[in-house]
């Protein structure tokens, strides 16, 4: 198979693709021609040119199934709020857990249920939270990776599409580091 592979008339859900690495890749399969559907929060930074559902953790369950079957899944949307043991509150704690450990139960849930219901396959992939906020720890951070510079939104979306496309067929359940080499720095 060539490496051009094409998403067109693929439905794809992008969650949290509003701004950042989602938006990237909301952008990246409207461009290969896949009908892309987007879920944010924060429902004015996704751009009207897409299907979007309404904010709000319970209302992404009747959106996705509105959104009919899907054939792919990026479970993007995510908090951090990287904090000092002593400064993380329950409130905190928990909003992490509801958006980046139960939502992505939902969604691939209710996105799978379709797929079930019509014999249908799909695949899944999620963006996970490996992030700070914080200015200094950003830069400690870089100072590790082995390639010394930021990553583009860009370099997310290349993984995604790869994983999302039959070239990647045979890999399932496994967790890819995109970091510039920071792990591996420390191994
Ligand atoms: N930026 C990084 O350095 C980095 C590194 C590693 C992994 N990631 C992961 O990639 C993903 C995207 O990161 P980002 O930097 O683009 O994040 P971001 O904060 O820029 O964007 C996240 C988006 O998700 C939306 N969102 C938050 N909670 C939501 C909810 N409950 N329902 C719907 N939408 C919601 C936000 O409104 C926002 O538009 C996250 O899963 C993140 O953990 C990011």
């Amino acid at each position: 198979m060539s490496l051009k592979y094409c998403f067109a008339g693929k439905r794809i859900l992008i969650t949290g693709g509003g701004q950042g690495i989602g938006r990237q890749l909301v952008q990246r399969f409207h461009d290969d021609k896949a009908l892309v559907f987007v879920i944010d929060n924060n429902r004015e930074t996704i751009n009207p040119a897409f299907s979007c559902g309404p904010g709000g953790l319970g209302s992404h369950k009747k959106a996705i199934q509105s959104f009919g079957v899907l054939d792919h899944v990026v479970n993007n949307a995510a908090v951090a709020k990287p904090q000092m043991l002593m400064d993380v509150t329950m409130e905190s704690a928990k909003l992490q857990f509801d958006v980046n450990f139960f939502a992505c139960i939902n969604v691939a849930q209710t996105a799978a249920r379709k797929m079930i219901d019509v014999g249908s396959g799909g695949t899944f992939v999620e963006t996970q939270i490996h992030k700070s906020l914080d200015p200094a720890m950003k830069n400690q951070l870089l100072s590790r990776n082995i390639i010394k510079r930021a990553i583009d939104p860009n370099e997310i979306a290349d993984l995604v599409m790869f994983l999302l496309s039959p070239l990647s067929a045979m890999i399932t359940g496994e967790t890819v580091v995109v970091d510039g080499g920071a792990s591996a720095s420390i191994m």
